[in-house]
């Protein structure tokens, strides 16, 4: 991180912490105005934060001094800035829209090889939705299982539930991630193998979860229809890895490719959606597309000052490395939402929990934080007490909608009361003089009075649409790359998901070696090694 520029901030946060939320408000009838910003359908009131004019303008400063702009567009032109993996990292590239725009890597223009995807894509969910793709029997599609973990099932899971208001309603789509033959095994329940199309969804076609349920989800379906030669018609494959898809029995004609400059968890609008294509429609999709796009334009030309990621960014970046905040809240007043908030978790999570700065060395500040959420109102049964009351500061974005899909009597209306009371109680408290006012007795005050300053980033948008999810989406992937390039961290590798992979390999072998294996683990796994062992009758 920019030394000078930090240090900066941390003086202006020696003034600013000093006055609440409150006292803020108070001191400047503009406030909620002068910290309110709108782009791509989505509006962001940032006033509830402990945030005053000159702690704005020394991170806006520490953004312009980590060189920001030029990092920007270092990722929008195609540089290689995933050092590690030698990659470019152009998830933009997947939702240009503007196809008159050409985007270079390693001097070839990508851009006709994304439109050919998407138009083979298109071609193929046009043909399941009006059935004139069948299964083996002949029977229409009725059933979707996308197998895939991590970027290739989190992206397609959260989509299609936050988009179900546009969803083919006969066509049920299923999300097979776990290696526990649990989650295949039910899902298996709930469809028919002669109107069930599987999607293998890997980038690298080699994950073992995927691999594991995939060849599973195979031999099931070989099974109940009798014949080998079904797989044509009953699996297709997303991935990057041609060879490994033929090696699996697929056709790679049957394949949707897309490219290595696409991160597991930035590749929703790559083929990795190809489920959600079919489930909401081409037009739709490219509606969702077309969000993720304006928020791109905003997030690449827009001032940092009123810029929606930046800003973002800069608030978590505030409460992280000046007040030591730990952890932050995704509150989604939305059902549809549901699995927002597990969505970020891989794309904030996997990509800043770094340790190490782009020069190799430890960085000296905390990185990536931890993100949780629950849609609202559940979450306020739940944990609101302790963000409210707690001694953990817990900075929360809450995401709303001004118009619900599902009309029944005052249920919206009541939602987004709480919505609004939430941002409210938490920012402005109550105070003892209010409790007594209202009657408590003087034993309870101390209970019953709330501190407030609990700092709040309120996102609201007209309706919850394929267009304002899309840029709902980038909004987040932007904000987590400008803290990428504040803190000075790679965020587009995944080192740290390696090493439980290959130790994974190892216990496999000796849960399931012939014999008494020697076991050359540490003491505790090696112990519990050989109590499933015992169990199982292979001791
Ligand atoms: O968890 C590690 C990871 O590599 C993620 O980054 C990725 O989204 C996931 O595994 C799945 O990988 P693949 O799509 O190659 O199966």
């Amino acid at each position: 991180m920019n030394a000078t520029a930090w240090k900066d901030v941390e003086a202006a946060v020696a003034v600013s912490k000093n006055k609440t939320i409150k006292e803020l408000f108070a001191a400047d009838p503009d406030r909620a105005k002068r910290y309110t910003v709108e782009a791509a359908g989505w509006t962001l009131d940032y006033s509830k934060n402990r945030l005053d004019a000159t702690t704005l303008m020394a991170l806006l400063k520490l953004a312009d001094l980590s060189d920001l702009k030029a990092e920007i567009e270092k990722m929008f032109t195609g540089e290689k800035i995933n050092r590690t993996e030698d990659r470019a990292v152009l998830h933009t590239a997947l939702r240009n829209v503007d196809y008159t725009k050409r985007v270079f890597v390693d001097g070839k223009d990508v851009m006709p090889d994304v439109r050919g995807v998407l138009e083979k894509m298109a071609a193929f969910a046009d043909k399941v939705r009006t059935g004139a793709h069948r299964g083996f029997t002949g029977k229409k599609i009725k059933y979707i299982v996308n197998i895939g973990i991590g970027g290739s099932d989190l992206g397609p899971v959260m989509a299609n539930i936050a988009l179900t208001p546009f969803g083919k309603r006969n066509i049920k789509c299923f999300f097979v991630s776990n290696v526990d033959s649990t989650h295949l095994a039910e899902t298996l329940r709930e469809v028919k193998a002669d109107q069930t199309l599987f999607i293998v969804a890997s980038k690298t076609f080699t994950t073992q979860e995927t691999m594991t349920n995939a060849l599973s989800a195979r031999a099931w379906l070989v099974k109940e229809l009798g014949d080998e030669k079904a797989v044509a018609n009953h699996f297709v494959a997303v991935s990057t890895n041609a060879d490994e898809v033929s090696k699996f029995g697929i056709d790679t004609a049957n394949m949707f490719g897309f490219w290595d400059w696409v991160g597991g968890r930035y590749s929703l609008p790559s083929a990795i959606g190809l489920s959600l294509m079919i489930y909401i429609g081409p037009r739709n999709y490219q509606r969702f597309l077309k969000g993720y796009w304006k928020m791109d334009k905003h997030f690449r030309t827009a001032k940092f000052d009123r810029n929606l990621p930046v800003l973002l960014a800069l608030l978590g970046i505030l409460y992280i490395n000046a007040y030591g905040a730990e952890t932050y809240a995704v509150l989604p007043y939305d059902q549809y939402l549901s699995r927002f908030p597990a969505y970020l978790q891989q794309m904030d999570m996997e990509s800043n929990g770094k340790s190490v700065d782009k020069d190799g060395n430890r960085v000296a500040h905390a990185t990536g934080p931890v993100e949780w959420g629950e849609p609202g109102t559940n979450g306020q049964h739940s944990f609101y007490q302790l963000i409210h009351q707690g001694t953990h500061l817990i900075p929360c974005d809450f995401i709303g909608f001004c118009k619900t899909h599902n009309a029944i009597g005052d249920h919206h209306d009541k939602l987004m009361a709480n919505f609004f009371a939430q941002t409210e109680a938490l920012a402005f408290g109550k105070t003892a003089e209010q409790c007594r006012a209202e009657g408590d007795p003087e034993e309870l005050i101390p209970f019953k009075t709330f501190e407030g300053n609990r700092p709040t980033n309120t996102l609201l948008a007209d309706d919850l649409t394929p267009e304002t999810l899309g840029s709902l989406i980038a909004l987040y992937e932007h904000k987590i790359f400008t803290q990428g390039v504040i803190w000075n961290i790679y965020s587009f590798d995944q080192w740290g998901v390696q090493l439980g992979k290959v130790l994974a390999k190892n216990v496999l072998k000796d849960l399931t070696a012939e014999g008494a294996p020697e076991l050359k683990h540490d003491a505790s796994t090696n112990a519990l090694i050989a109590r499933y062992r015992k169990v199982l009758g292979r001791a």
